[in-house]
C-alpha cells in the first residue's frame, strides 16, 4: 500500500499512475507532492538542518543560506557512469556510454527495488522555462532527497502552477532519482550525505521514450535532473526531432551607448568562464551586459524567421572556487543571500570561504570534508574545486528585466570558444552558416594539467561544448545544425564567431586581460551583426583589423604589438590544427556530414 502524505493535486491520470507505480517499486515511507511554495522550501531547509545534513549560515552574513558537505565519492557529474541507452548503440554514437535499454532497466530496477525505504518520495513537478511558455517543457522528478527538492526550487519553476499548465493530458518528461541508500527501521543519515558507491551509480537516459533514471548520486547534474539530463540530453533529442535547438550556451543581452540591444549566446566547454561572460561588467563606456542565462539556451524559430532563445533554468549552479569580486561581482552578489552552498568551507563566524574568493581565510575554517583547516599549514584545499553555489537568477544584479519573457529573446550572434594558449586568435567570424557549424564542431580546450590523464598541451575536443551533454550521435547532431541553417533565412540566422580569451605569448604571459575587457570584443561582434564595420577576409574567417578592437584605456596593458599577436594568423599552427581536426573527425565515421569534410578541405586549401 502506498502512503500519501498529502492529497494528489493533479487530474493528470497518467502522472498519478506513474507516481503510484514508482512508489510501489521504491517503497518509500510516504509520498509527498511538492507545491513549490516558500513555506515548503523553508520547512525542508529546517528539516535538513535538524537532521545534521545542512548547516545554517550566519543570517547576518548570508541570510537564508545553507551549507552542505557531500560524500567525498559524490562531488561532481560522473561522466563514466552516464549513459545514453538508445535502442541502437549507433544512435548514442561514439561520444556516449551505451548499454542496451532493456538490460540497463533490468539492472536499475533491481537497484530501485525498495531503495527509498525509510525515506520520503518527493514528487516535483517542474517547468524548464517560464511556466506556460511555448518553448518551455514540463518534467516531473521523483526523488528521495530533500536537498534535491530545495535545489530544484531554485534552479527550476516548481509546483502547483506547473500542474495547472500540465492539465489532464499534458506531456511531461518522467525523471526518477534516488540517492540509493535505503534506511533500516530506526536508522537515520546521522548527518552523513547519503549516496551509493560509484559502481552502483547510474545516470541513465532513454531517448526514444524520453525517460531519465538516476541512481546513487545526490550531486548537481547527476541529481537535479532538469539541468543536464532533461534540458540538454533529452531536449537535444526532442530538438532534433522537432526542428529546434537545445544548447549548452549562455545568453546575454548587450546594449550599446545608443541604447540598441542585441542578444548573444555562447557555447564554451565547462570551466572556460561561461558564467563570468554572462555576467560581465563592460570596461568600455556606455556599454551594458545583462544576463538572460549562464548555462543552457533553448531556441526556436519565431514567426519572423529569427531564432528566439529562452533560459530553461531559474537559477545558477555556479562553481565557487575562483569566483570573486574581480572575476565576477554579479555572481558574488547573486550568492550573497538565499543560497545553497555545497562543499565550500565554513568560517568561524558562520560564513563561507573558498580558494580564489579574493581574500585570505578569516581564521580557522572547517573544510569541505568537515575537518579543521588552517591556511598556514594546509596541504589540501578548504573548498572542493567543484564546490558550488545554487543561487536564484532573480538575485543577480545583472539579470535582464525581460529574462523570463515567454517568447524568448531574438539571437543575433553565436559565440564558440575554449582555452587555446596558441594558434586560435582573439576573434574570428565564420564566412557563413556552414563554416560556423564547422567552427562549433572543432571547439576544443587545451589540457593544462595531467589530471585528465591526457598529455598537457594537447587539445581536448568538445564540439559545441556538448561532448558530455548530447543525447544522440554527435555526427547526427552536426547534421542537425546544418539542417537548421537550411531551414533558416541566411540574413536572419545568428552570425557565428569564435573567440579565444586565453592566448599566451610563447613565454607564457597572458596576452588578453579577459573579464570586463571581453566587452571590447563584444563591441566588434555587435557592429559586425549590423554590418556596421568592415572585416578582413582571411584564410580562417573574417577578422578585425588591428585597430578595430577598441583599446581605449587599455593601450598600456595591451599594446598594438600585443594586438597584432592576438589577431595574427599562425599558418603553421593552423596546418597542425587541420591534422588534429582530421583525427577528431575520424571518430564520427559515416555520421560525419559531407559538408564538414568539405569545410575542412577548404580550410586546408586556403592555408596553402
Ligand atoms: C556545468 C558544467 O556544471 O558544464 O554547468 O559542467
Ligand atoms: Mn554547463
Amino acid at each position: 500500500m502506498v502512503k500519501y502524505l498529502n492529497d494528489c493535486p493533479t487530474n493528470n491520470t497518467k502522472l498519478a499512475a506513474w507516481v503510484e507505480e514508482w512508489a510501489k517499486i521504491c517503497k518509500p515511507e510516504g509520498v509527498y507532492w511538492c507545491d513549490g511554495s516558500q513555506a515548503e522550501y523553508n520547512r525542508l531547509c529546517d528539516e535538513l538542518v535538524e537532521s545534521g545534513l545542512a548547516t545554517r549560515l550566519n543570517p547576518k552574513k548570508r541570510p537564508n543560506s545553507l551549507l552542505f558537505r557531500s560524500d567525498p565519492s559524490d562531488v561532481a557529474r560522473v561522466e563514466a557512469r552516464t549513459y545514453i541507452a538508445s535502442e541502437k548503440q549507433e544512435d548514442a554514437g561514439p561520444t556516449n556510454n551505451w548499454i542496451d535499454p532493456k538490460e540497463l532497466k533490468k539492472t536499475m530496477l533491481g537497484l530501485y527495488d525498495g531503495c527509498m525505504r525509510g525515506r520520503i518520495m518527493y514528487v516535483i513537478p517542474f517547468s524548464m522555462g517560464p511556466v506556460g511558455s511555448k518553448i518551455a517543457k514540463i518534467g516531473v522528478e521523483l526523488t528521495d532527497s530533500a536537498y534535491v527538492v530545495i535545489n530544484m526550487h531554485v534552479m527550476t519553476r516548481v509546483g502547483t502552477k506547473v500542474l495547472e499548465v500540465l492539465g489532464a493530458d499534458g506531456e511531461f518528461v518522467p525523471c526518477v532519482h534516488s540517492v540509493g541508500k535505503p534506511l533500516a527501521p530506526g536508522e537515520s543519515d546521522n548527518g552523513i550525505w547519503p549516496c551509493a558507491p560509484i559502481e552502483q551509480k547510474y545516470i541513465a537516459h532513454f531517448p526514444e521514450t524520453r525517460e531519465i533514471w538516476s541512481y546513487g548520486s545526490g550531486y548537481g547534474g547527476n541529481a537535479l535532473l532538469g539541468k543536464k539530463c532533461l534540458a540538454l540530453r533529452i531536449a537535444s533529442v526532442q530538438a532534433r526531432d522537432e526542428g529546434w535547438m537545445a544548447e549548452h550556451m549562455l545568453i546575454l543581452k548587450l546594449t550599446n551607448p545608443e541604447g540598441e540591444v542585441k542578444y548573444v549566446t555562447g557555447a564554451f566547454p565547462s570551466a572556460c568562464g561561461k558564467t563570468n561572460l554572462a555576467m560581465l561588467i563592460p570596461s568600455i563606456k556606455g556599454w551594458k551586459v545583462e544576463t538572460v542565462g549562464d548555462d543552457i539556451a533553448w531556441m526556436k524559430f519565431g514567426e519572423d524567421g529569427r531564432l528566439y532563445a529562452i533560459n530553461p533554468e531559474a537559477g545558477f549552479f555556479g562553481v565557487a572556487p575562483g569566483t570573486n569580486m574581480q572575476s565576477n561581482p554579479n555572481a558574488m552578489a547573486s550568492c550573497s543571500k538565499d543560497t545553497i552552498f555545497t562543499n565550500v568551507a565554513l568560517t568561524e563566524d558562520g560564513d563561507v570561504w573558498w580558494e580564489g574568493i579574493g581574500y585570505d581565510a578569516p581564521g580557522k575554517l572547517i573544510d569541505w570534508k568537515g575537518q579543521e583547516w588552517d591556511q598556514a599549514t594546509a596541504t589540501t584545499p578548504a573548498a572542493h574545486p567543484n564546490a558550488r553555489f545554487t543561487a536564484r537568477a532573480a538575485n543577480c544584479p545583472a539579470i535582464a528585466s525581460n529574462w523570463e519573457d515567454p517568447a524568448g529573446v531574438p539571437i543575433s550572434a553565436f559565440l564558440f570558444g575554449g582555452r587555446r594558449p596558441s594558434t586560435v586568435p582573439l576573434i574570428h567570424q565564420s564566412f557563413d552558416w556552414n563554416h560556423g557549424v564547422f567552427m562549433g564542431s572543432i571547439v576544443g580546450s587545451e589540457v593544462t594539467a595531467a589530471a585528465l590523464d591526457l598529455k598537457a598541451g594537447t587539445v581536448r575536443r568538445d564540439p559545441f561544448a556538448m561532448l558530455p551533454f548530447c543525447g544522440y550521435n554527435m555526427g547526427d547532431y552536426f547534421k542537425h545544425w546544418l539542417d537548421i541553417g537550411k531551414t533558416g533565412d541566411a540574413d536572419k540566422l545568428p552570425k557565428i564567431f569564435y573567440v579565444n580569451w586565453f592566448r599566451k605569448t610563447p613565454e607564457g604571459k597572458w596576452l588578453w586581460p579577459g573579464f570586463g575587457d571581453n566587452s571590447r570584443v563584444l563591441k566588434w561582434i555587435f557592429n559586425r551583426c549590423d554590418n556596421a564595420i568592415d572585416a578582413e577576409k582571411t584564410q580562417i574567417g573574417y577578422m578585425p583589423k588591428v585597430d578595430d578592437i577598441d583599446r581605449t584605456g587599455l593601450e598600456e596593458k595591451v599594446t598594438r604589438e600585443d594586438m597584432e599577436q592576438l589577431l595574427a594568423i599562425d599558418v603553421e599552427g593552423w596546418k597542425k590544427e587541420v591534422e588534429m581536426i582530421k583525427e577528431h573527425y575520424k571518430r564520427f565515421g559515416s555520421h560525419l556530414p559531407k559538408e564538414l569534410e568539405d569545410q575542412l578541405a577548404a580550410l586546408e586549401a586556403r592555408l596553402g
